[in-house]
């Protein structure tokens, strides 16, 4: 039985233009058709309405570029989404202008998460980002100047070209601002690509490197007082609890709904993602029927795999209780032994010992029977 998702996700597609590394379900431009995008997010939300909790703990804007979207259209969809505790947008830094930054505190926006990558120009010029570093300081003032006392910023590494010391200069600029999270990704670069071909040889040199700048990059955040409390994801140590909570509710397998092209939801033991395709997305919405989607069948078992994947990504113990039936016994006493893997004495939780966590996904793929 559900009481309904408490956490709802919002795609908002539109670029100013598109980057070469990215993967996301995105469409450069067309101005025209933001707000007709925004009527059909609203009428899939009174579609899917009952999906949610009468009162729900967060909602995340992602992209895409949210806040490349008309900003009349921008401000209807806010003003129409329902209220949660944590209200999180993803910004690009050269959106962000002072009178943007006051429209999303005035619009209950409680969280902003700005896609940095990096300080660095010519590695901003390799990712192909539009924006130079002075204009992220700009955008970061302006979001604390309109009252923002919980900003994340996404780091990239791993960039052709990248060196060690590129990165500890990144990792300081960063520091500088003192952002309340930091979400720090290596760069993935899908076979067969632009980007792949363009940079193959030199993408295979820096994931040669990946795993020192991983350790780089955790040492360096805690060494400053942040908490690595997830994977990729830091905030500063403090009596608040400055976790992501939107992303939170993912890792322990809680359920959300998704609007939007390529959104994908989590209800109720189904899942289920969009159609990637805008025109069809928009369309089907103007009849007032839900879009095409792809429904993924969710077996207890590979829920149970995912929520063990997903849950040893944190800090805290996993609490095992039906998961234990996915794990390995001998694998979990073997990883233990080697220091891999920690669980209380009658192996009620389970979790990564640091080292584990470095070793990551291989650890985890190693637990699951
Ligand atoms: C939904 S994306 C894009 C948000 C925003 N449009 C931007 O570009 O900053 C959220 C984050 O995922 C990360 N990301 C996107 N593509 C990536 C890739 N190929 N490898 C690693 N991280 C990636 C970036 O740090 C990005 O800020
Ligand atoms: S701006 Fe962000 S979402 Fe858009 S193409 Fe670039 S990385 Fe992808």
């Amino acid at each position: 039985m559900t009481s309904g998702a408490r956490h709802l996700y919002v795609h908002l597609p539109f670029c100013a233009h598109r980057c070469g590394y990215c993967d996301f379900v995105t469409a450069v431009g067309r101005r025209s058709q933001h707000s007709r995008y925004v009527d059909a997010l609203l009428s899939e939300l009174e579609l899917e309405r009952r999906l949610l909790a009468p009162e729900l703990e967060t909602v995340f804007l992602g992209g895409g570029t949210p806040t490349f979207t008309e900003p009349a259209a921008l401000e209807r969809l806010l003003e129409s989404l329902p209220p949660a505790v944590e209200v999180t947008v993803e910004a690009n830094p050269e959106t962000v202008t002072q009178g943007l930054a006051r429209m999303l505190r005035s619009h209950g926006v409680t969280r902003v998460s700005l896609g940095v990558q990096s300080f660095r120009p010519h590695l901003l010029d390799v990712l192909e980002r539009v924006v130079q570093p002075d204009t992220v300081r700009r955008s970061f003032y302006h979001l604390r100047d309109a009252g923002f006392d919980n900003i994340s910023f996404d780091l990239i590494y791993g960039i052709p070209g990248q060196t060690v010391a590129a990165l500890e200069a990144d990792l300081a600029d960063a520091l500088e601002l003192g952002p309340e999270h930091l979400s720090c990704y290596e760069l993935e670069a899908k076979p067969g690509t632009r980007f792949t071909h363009a940079h193959g040889d030199e993408l295979e040199r820096q994931s040669d490197a990946m795993e020192s700048y991983f350790e780089l990059v955790v040492e360096r955040l805690r060494g400053a007082g942040y908490r690595w409390y997830e994977t990729a994801n830091f905030c500063r140590a403090s009596e608040l609890d400055l976790r992501s909570r939107h992303n939170l509710a993912y890792w322990l397998g809680r359920d959300y709904l998704g609007l939007g092209v390529g959104a994908v939801s989590t209800v109720a033991g189904r899942r289920w993602r969009n159609t990637p395709r805008l025109a069809g997305y928009m369309e089907a919405l103007e009849r007032e029927t839900a879009p095409e989607r792809a429904v993924e069948p969710l077996s207890h078992d590979v829920r149970r795999r995912e929520r063990v994947m997903l849950g040893l990504r944190l800090d805290e113990p996993l609490v095992l209780g039906e998961l234990a039936t996915v794990l390995d016994e001998r694998a979990v006493s073997r990883l233990e032994l080697l220091g891999l893997v920690r669980s209380d004495s009658d192996r009620q939780t389970l979790a990564l010992t640091p080292r584990g966590r470095f070793l990551g996904g291989g650890v985890t793929a190693d637990l699951l029977a």
